[in-house]
């Protein structure tokens, strides 16, 4: 009996299934993050009660990340803050990985533009040319974006164009809200080193993470909003992200950017 008991077991080993005796449970640090208090979702499949006694095919170890402690891998608040130039901050933070998006990118994607610029705008994260040219908002959607800057006149050189996310998200998902919390203190200090005018956010990403609301970009674009940067209140627009102008490419949706890239322009003039 314990023979073929054991020789049962030997052919699901060799198959690649795990047996009935339950496997330990993946290691989590005592570190690793909660899902209350962070970042990553931690895989829960190999401490799932039901995986512990089911048959089971064998799948690639759990990975646990880890925030890095290594200053120049996550850069403390302090660090980021005590930049008091973009050429500075970019050096304290070009090497981030903070969290996962920093350890597939090709290139870190900071931001560019006027370091005095009135307008600043925010769109969501890197697509896969930003990935491989470091530079944002150099795809499709980059130039109808330069499009939209010169249909009210103003040259790209002369606002800044940054992202909520400097690393792109595998596969241009929309990055996690904790991707996004954990990039916005860099993003926030490159706002006070900047201190434009106005703010534009393209797309839902900015809006949800600068002003905390969730509702469709469709609803909200066009209408004035606060966010508040290291006590100073800049006037913020949300409006709608070049890539879905690409997919809805018609007059109106066309007309409601440019409305909304108007109004941004009027207020810097007004300032
Ligand atoms: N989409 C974005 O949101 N940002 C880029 O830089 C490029 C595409």
């Amino acid at each position: 009996m314990l023979t073929s008991l054991r020789a049962w077991k030997e052919t699901l080993d060799e198959l690649g299934v795990m047996g009935i005796v339950p496997e330990p449970p993946t290691k989590i640090s005592p570190t690793a993050p909660t899902s209350l208090n962070v970042p990553f979702p931690i895989p829960q499949t190999a401490n799932a009660p039901d995986s512990r006694t089911r048959l089971m095919p064998r799948t690639k170890e759990t990975h646990v990340w880890e925030a890095p402690s290594d200053p120049v891998k996550n850069p403390p608040l302090q660090a980021v803050e005590n930049c008091d130039t973009l050429d500075a901050l970019h050096s304290c933070i070009c090497q981030c990985e903070a969290c996962p998006l920093g350890a597939d990118r090709i290139k870190f994607v900071f931001g560019e533009g006027s370091p005095t610029a009135r307008m600043m705008f925010v769109g969501e994260g890197p697509g896969r040319d930003e990935d491989i040219q470091g530079r944002p908002f150099v795809g499709r959607a980059g130039a109808l974006l330069d499009k939209m800057i010169a249909s009210i006149e103003m040259r790209r050189d002369e606002v800044y164009i940054a992202n909520v996310v400097k690393c792109r998200p595998p596969d241009n998902r929309t990055p996690t809200p904790v991707e996004s919390q954990t990039c916005l203190r860099y993003l926030k200090r490159q706002i006070e080193l900047i201190q434009p005018t106005v703010l534009v956010g393209l797309g839902a990403t900015p809006l949800r993470e600068l002003i905390g609301i969730a509702a469709g970009i469709t609803k909200i674009r066009g209408s004035w909003h606060i966010v508040s940067v290291a006590g100073r209140e800049i006037p913020f627009m949300p409006t709608l992200h070049p890539a879905y102008v690409l997919r809805q490419y018609t007059k109106e949706v066309r007309k409601a950017v440019w409305e909304d890239l108007l109004a941004a322009k009027k207020k810097i003039e007004s300032e």
